[in-house]
């Protein structure tokens, strides 16, 4: 009875911990190999070295392009404004918002004051 009840705690902590993974844990790189996105696929090779970055271009190979990012999250009616995939910095990488295995960051407050929450 008693490793019954532990047993059912154990599973209900594990079921919490698997909702907040695929919600919010975990960086960029971390979700998409949740995702079932390799190493390889975002960085070209299997190994990556320290220094490593992954290029606009491998990002936009799976969302298309910035435009399109827009309309899906517009579609969803959940934009933040104003919109930080249409914007002056033309060429901006995603990488300059988007960090692989870190905190994501806001470019844009250099020299603005906008609030976003960058995923
Ligand atoms: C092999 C395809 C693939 C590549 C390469 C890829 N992604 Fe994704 N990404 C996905 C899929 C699939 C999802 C989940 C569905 C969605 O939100 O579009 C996703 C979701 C996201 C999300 C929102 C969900 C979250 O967990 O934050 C962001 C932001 C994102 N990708 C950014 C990037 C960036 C930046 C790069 C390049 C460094 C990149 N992706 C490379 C396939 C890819
Ligand atoms: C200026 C910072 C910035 C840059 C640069 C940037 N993003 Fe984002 N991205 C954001 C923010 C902020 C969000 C959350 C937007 C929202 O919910 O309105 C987001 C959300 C996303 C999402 C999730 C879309 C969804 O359906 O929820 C994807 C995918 C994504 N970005 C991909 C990219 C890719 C690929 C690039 C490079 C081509 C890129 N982003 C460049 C700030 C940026
Ligand atoms: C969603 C795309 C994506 C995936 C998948 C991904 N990475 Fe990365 N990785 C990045 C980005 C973007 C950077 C640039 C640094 C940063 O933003 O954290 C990076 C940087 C790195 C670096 C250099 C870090 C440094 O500080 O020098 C290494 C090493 C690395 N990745 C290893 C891996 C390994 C191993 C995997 C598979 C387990 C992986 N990456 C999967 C996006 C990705
Ligand atoms: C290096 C500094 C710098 C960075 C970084 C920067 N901006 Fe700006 N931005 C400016 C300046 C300067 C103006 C023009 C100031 C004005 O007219 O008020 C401006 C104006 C704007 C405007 C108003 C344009 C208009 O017609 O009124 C928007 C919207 C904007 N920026 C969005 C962004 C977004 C989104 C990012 C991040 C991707 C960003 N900016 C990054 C300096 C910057």
């Amino acid at each position: 009875m008693l490793n019954l009840k532990k047993l059912a705690f154990v599973g209900l902590c594990s079921l919490f911990a698997a909702s907040a993974m695929s919600a919010e844990a975990g960086f960029l790189a971390d979700r998409h190999a949740t995702r079932g996105v390799a190493c390889a696929t975002c960085h070209g090779v299997a190994a990556p070295e320290a220094g490593s970055t992954v290029e606009t271009k491998q990002c936009l190979g799976c969302h298309g392009s910035l435009k399109a990012i827009s309309e899906k999250i517009h579609q969803r009616g959940k934009a933040q404004s104003p919109d930080p995939h249409v914007n002056h910095s033309l060429g901006l990488n995603c990488n300059e918002c988007h960090r692989g295995h870190q905190k994501s960051v806001n470019m844009c407050s250099r020299c603005h004051i906008f609030e976003y929450k960058v995923p």
